[in-house]
Order: C-alpha cells, then structure tokens, then sequence
C-alpha cells in the first residue's frame, strides 16, 4: 500500500497544511456544480439577487481580463460543525453503499427522513453514481484513499500539486465571508498543459471527499481579486469548461450567466473548500 504513495515527505507536509488552511476556510456548500440542476431561475432570485449567494461563482469567459468587477460568494463551514475525518483503517471498517443505506442508518443513529438521513442518501447515491464519458468521478473516504484514487486517476508517475482558493486579510482585519463585489487586479494567469481534479466535502457522518473532472476541455486560472474597499485579497483558482454542449441544458449555470444553454464556455471560481489537484 504505503509503495503506491510515492510522496515525499515535505509534499505531505505542504499537503496537511494545505488541507489545513481547506478545513480552516471551508464551504458550506458541498453540491457539486455539475449537479445543481433543474432549477427555474425564477427560484433562485428574491429581488433581483440570487437567494442562494453561492450561485454567485460563475462567470463568463469574456470576463477573464484584468479590471473585471463581479460580485462573488466564497462561504465558509463552520469549524465546530464539521465531522471528524478519519483514517483509511477506521474508514475501511465502515461500509460505503447506498445498497447499505439501512445498516448506515442505524449505525449512525440518523432516521431516514431526517436532513441527516437525507443528506446521507443523496452523497451515496453521487457517490455510487458511475462517471459519465469523459469525466474522472470518485469519492475518497479518508485523505490516504483520495490521495491513491487522485493517483491512479491522474497517473502514478506524474508531480501533484494542491491548490485552493485562499482568502487573505491583513493581520489586524477579520475575514468577511459576505457577498462582494471583488475586481481582477491582475490578468488572470493561466496554467497551461496541466491535468485538473478537484474534490470537495460531501454531507456525511464523516469526512468523505467527492472528486471529480473533465478528462479534457477545461481551462484553469489563478486570479488574484480584491474587494472593493481594498481590505480582502482572493487568491481564487477557477476553471472554464470550454465545451458545453453535452451538459443538461437545464444546468443552473447557464441560467445564472443568461446565456442560450450549452452555447458558450461557463467558468466558475473554486470555493474555499475545495481541494484542487493538478499536475506540474
Ligand atoms: C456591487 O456593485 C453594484 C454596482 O456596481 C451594486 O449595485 C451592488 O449592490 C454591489 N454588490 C455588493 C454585494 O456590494
């Protein structure tokens, strides 16, 4: 087991306290995008704003300049609320199926029709859900299990690299987690000829990551943001799906950029919780 690690100490390091800053900073909302689906947008709006703030993460490819002014959304988990993650050995003695939904249930002492019951059914049922064509998809239920599938989905020879979104304030500010109107203060930068998962935190009993990415056909940037009054810098990671043809024409993305469905490339910021891999 521990030979198809490959990694070097100090990339652990960098990899705990990456994790670190994820668990710190971490998002309240674990829906994937790919699965917000369905959904009017007349529902979405309460006077001409999203109700919903974490909708306001997509952005077009025209934006991608410097001076760009949008308003963004990067929310945050509460540190108390968050389940214990655990270790490959603890997680492996705890089955992972919807087909084991029942036995889950009870193990947990969560009822069915409970949120928690509820929200236990619908992680399984994306995680047990097979990826579609042309899509890495798979849910790790401990750091070392999403570390060895992100390898074997990425390949075993090839250098990771983790990167997140980072909010950073001056030291005698607090981080706002607000909605806010934030400007490119730089041309966002590029990382060409790299490989792009990304994983994030699903509703569970216990820490279990759902990762997934499109195999080819996404761009993905380092932009640097600053709000309007100066005092918050995003370091945001964001990606561009260049072909959108394929996706549910219903997709809440093309409703919340106005654009004719599966038209145009959708871009859309990485919030704070999630754990984007890429290859050197
Ligand atoms: C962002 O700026 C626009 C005007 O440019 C303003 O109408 C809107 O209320 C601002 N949003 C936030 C969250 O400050």
């Amino acid at each position: 087991m521990a030979s198809t690690f490959q990694l070097s100490f100090s990339f652990l390091i960098f990899l705990l306290f990456s994790l670190w800053i994820v668990e710190a900073h971490t998002s309240r909302k674990l829906i994937s995008i790919q699965e917000q689906e369905d959904q009017d947008i007349s529902h979405l709006l309460k006077d001409g704003e999203f109700e919903d703030p974490s909708l306001y993460m997509y952005f077009k490819l025209k934006d991608l300049k410097l001076g760009t002014r949008l308003p963004i959304f990067f929310c945050h988990n509460d540190l108390q609320k968050l389940p214990p993650l655990l270790t490959r050995k603890e997680a492996d003695l705890i089955p992972f199926s919807k087909s084991k939904l029942d036995f889950l249930l009870n193990h947990f002492s969560i009822t069915k029709d409970s949120p928690q019951g509820k929200a236990i059914k619908e992680t399984l049922g994306h995680c047990d859900a097979k990826a579609v064509q042309g899509e890495h998809k798979f849910c790790g239920t401990s750091l070392e299990s999403m570390i060895d599938l992100v390898k074997k989905a990425m390949g075993y020879n090839v250098d990771l690299k983790v990167m997140t979104t980072k909010v950073i304030v001056p030291p005698q500010n607090t981080i706002s987690y607000a909605l806010h109107n934030y400007t490119f203060v730089e041309a966002p930068k590029e990382l060409f000829g790299i490989k792009m998962l990304a994983c994030h935190r699903m509703p569970y009993p216990y820490a279990v990551y759902y990762c997934h990415g499109h195999k080819v056909g996404s761009r993905v940037f380092e932009i640097n943001l600053v709000t309007d009054d100066g005092k918050q810098r995003v370091m945001a990671i964001a990606v561009c799906h260049m072909d959108t043809s394929t996706w549910n024409p219903d997709h809440v993305a093309f409703k919340v950029l106005k654009m004719e469905p599966r038209s145009a490339p959708v871009c859309h910021f990485f919030p704070l919780d999630n754990i984007v891999w890429v290859t050197k």
